[in-house]
């Protein structure tokens, strides 16, 4: 447990997992030190911007479903398909609450995980905990997530992602816009294509896009906006796991997948990130309400 001094607005509570609970000027919002995982973000005045399944475990060494997952050292399998647990083990690492601030109205939180504190859970090789990581969250009217990862004594290779889950109106009604012409791997149908005007969704959707640039995912039932804008990030990544693959999922409801989508600002597969020692990458997006 940390025992840093908490400024106004923002307060630790125990159950069911430590978590962060902010309440300041301009949002509020939960973060998870299960993970570093930013559970809600709620500009004033609008509806919850990150959506969260009712049926998520809230356990420790159990992912979170919803929010902004960190897949780190790997995505997926791993970019070999061989990797386990699924999208690394740094989500369900224990990470350590370093700075607390409100600045400006906003919250300002700096979690931190030395490789070695992940020893012990799954996957979490001896060959793969020579890193450290710190999340820097600034949440306010946006929210900026800053993930770093700092190479230990040897050269350090991994591939990442903040896995964000969005809370739309209607799904059949929501389009993500800004990948026109980016290539991807499709994961449902196989092979790699180009994407053809904005992505709509249709049936089980679950494509790694080459892409740096920002997105906006348009939301008609709501009536609005979210756009995604992200610095040293090769890939986004855009799933719905639409009927039949969200019945199959314990930690998801039924019929949930009708009123999320994830976008995620990645580094995977072909663009895995290799560090020298001691060497920081940064990988960082930003949330922008319209
Ligand atoms: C996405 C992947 O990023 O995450 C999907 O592209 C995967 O293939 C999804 O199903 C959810 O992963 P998980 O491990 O959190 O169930």
């Amino acid at each position: 447990m940390n025992h840093l001094r908490l400024p106004e607005g923002i307060a630790l509570l125990p159950d069911p997992l430590p978590r962060l609970v902010v309440t300041v000027p301009t949002a509020s919002g939960v973060v998870y030190l299960n993970g570093a995982h930013v559970a809600e973000w709620t500009p004033k005045g609008a509806d919850p911007v990150l959506w969260m399944s009712a049926e998520s475990w809230f356990e420790e060494g159990q992912p979170i479903r919803g929010g902004i997952p960190i897949c780190l050292p790997w995505f997926g399998p791993g970019r070999n398909n061989d990797k386990s647990p699924g999208h690394g083990f740094v989500r369900l690492a224990q990470w350590n609450l370093v700075e607390a601030a409100v600045v400006d109205g906003a919250a300002h939180l700096v979690l931190a995980l030395a490789g070695e504190e992940a020893s012990g859970l799954p996957g979490a090789d001896e060959d793969c905990l020579d890193f450290s990581a710190r999340l820097i969250v600034r949440m306010g009217t946006t929210l900026e997530v800053r993930l770093e990862v700092t190479a230990g004594k040897s050269e350090y290779t991994f591939e990442e992602a903040l896995h964000t889950y969005l809370s739309v109106g209607d799904i059949h009604r929501t389009t993500v816009e800004g990948l026109d012409g980016a290539s991807y791997l499709d994961k449902v149908a196989g092979g790699i294509h180009t994407q053809d005007g904005p992505v709509d969704f249709t049936g089980e959707t679950d494509r790694v896009f080459e892409s740096t640039g920002e997105v906006a995912v348009v939301d008609t039932a709501k009536g609005r906006t979210i756009r995604i804008s992200k610095t040293d990030s090769a890939n986004t990544v855009v799933w719905n796991p639409w009927e039949a693959k969200a019945a199959k999922m314990p930690d998801f409801g039924d019929r949930e997948w009708t009123s999320m989508v994830c976008v995620e600002a990645a580094n995977a597969l072909g663009n895995f990130i290799t560090l020298q020692p001691g060497h920081t990458h940064t990988l960082v997006m930003t949330l922008a309400l319209e």
